[in-house]
């Protein structure tokens, strides 16, 4: 098996853990997880999101969290944007990188953000303009990249076409989210070898959510084809609001773990993210979904 020597972990658990949440968390708990995964090596924590407050009432609280984190040299703190509203509030809040996101479905791309796939481009576009304007990066998101939970099986050429758009429109990667966590290593290695077809591979990140358990096996199965950079979530958090029963990311020390067992560098400190993990969970009142961080938990208990 060949694998790369290095891969780049994105931490999306204090956006796309903590947008799924039904008990509201407050600025300072997400404030004090942001600062606990930058300093346990990431260099790229997601921080929030600048949507409606009314669909993800979750995020309302953004602008606090980007004022109050300790922002390290060197690690950069993404947000989500949808539209020109949200740029704007990500401009305010001085941030440096965004993300927008966009689906391979149109059924999803109505659901999540109340417009049809090229309606969503059209609103990326003035946030393009400004993002140059100000010297942010912007990164782009794919969702349904295998299924969608209304439209069903989505075609790799599907996933390749709207990838490639954004690629173009001047996303520096475009992250695969398989937003409910239905894929095998089979498909994720045809949607990948799909879009990458039409965006070179090391521009592309896998996002996988572990709704079947399959996202280990996905990572390893699609690292085997060049990718190398993972969005994770910190004891496994998360999902989306607008895709009923799927669950968390893969869990950052899951991934730690693995890239760990094979020598592959990363940069992030295992004990450190199960640490942050472990905190942020018992604020929360649940158990972390990471199995990697159940047994850290345990041993420490014992
Ligand atoms: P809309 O209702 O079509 O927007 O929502 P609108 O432009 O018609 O405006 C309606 C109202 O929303 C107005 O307020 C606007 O001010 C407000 P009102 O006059 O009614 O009081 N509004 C905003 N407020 C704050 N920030 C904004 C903003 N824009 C409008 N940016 C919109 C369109 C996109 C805003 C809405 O659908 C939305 O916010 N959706 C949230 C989507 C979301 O955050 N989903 C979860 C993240 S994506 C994800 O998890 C997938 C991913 O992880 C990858 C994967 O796993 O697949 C990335
Ligand atoms: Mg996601």
């Amino acid at each position: 098996m060949k694998f790369p020597r290095q891969v780049r972990l994105v931490e999306v658990g204090p956006r796309d853990g903590l947008q799924n949440e039904a008990r509201p968390v407050p600025v300072e708990a997400k404030v004090a997880l942001i600062d606990a995964l930058s300093a346990a090596g990431h260099r790229a924590v997601e921080a929030g999101s600048f949507v409606s407050p009314k669909w993800v009432p979750q995020m309302a609280n953004t602008d606090q969290v980007m004022t109050r984190i300790a922002r390290r040299l060197g690690v950069a703190y993404p947000v989500l944007v949808p539209n020109k509203q949200g740029m704007n509030g990500a401009v305010e809040s001085r941030c440096e990188e965004i993300a927008v996101f966009t689906a391979a479905s149109e059924a999803f791309c109505r659901k999540n953000t109340n417009c049809s796939i090229d309606e969503s481009f059209k609103r990326f576009a003035p946030v393009l303009e400004a993002a140059q304007k100000h010297g942010m990066k912007v990164r782009g998101y794919v969702s349904t990249v295998i299924a969608c939970p209304y439209d069903g099986t989505v075609a790799p050429v599907k996933v390749a076409e709207v990838s490639e758009r954004l690629f173009r429109m001047g996303c520096y990667e475009v992250s695969l989210g398989d937003t409910i966590g239905v894929g095998t290593p089979a498909d994720c290695v045809a949607m990948v070898d799909a879009v990458a077809e039409r965006v070179p591979r090391e521009k592309l990140a896998a996002h996988f959510h572990d709704t079947y358990g399959q996202s280990l096996a996905n990572i390893l199965a699609v690292m085997e084809r060049g990718i190398a950079v993972f969005d994770t979530a910190v004891a496994g958090l998360g999902g989306c609001p607008y895709a009923k029963g799927a669950s968390g990311n893969v869990g950052t020390e899951d991934v730690i773990y693995l890239l760990n067992g094979l020598g592959i560098e990363h940069g992030v400190d295992l004990d450190a993210v199960a640490e942050a993990g472990r905190t942020i969970c018992a604020a929360l009142g649940r158990e972390p979904a990471s199995k990697v961080a159940q047994a850290l938990k345990a041993r420490l208990a014992a």
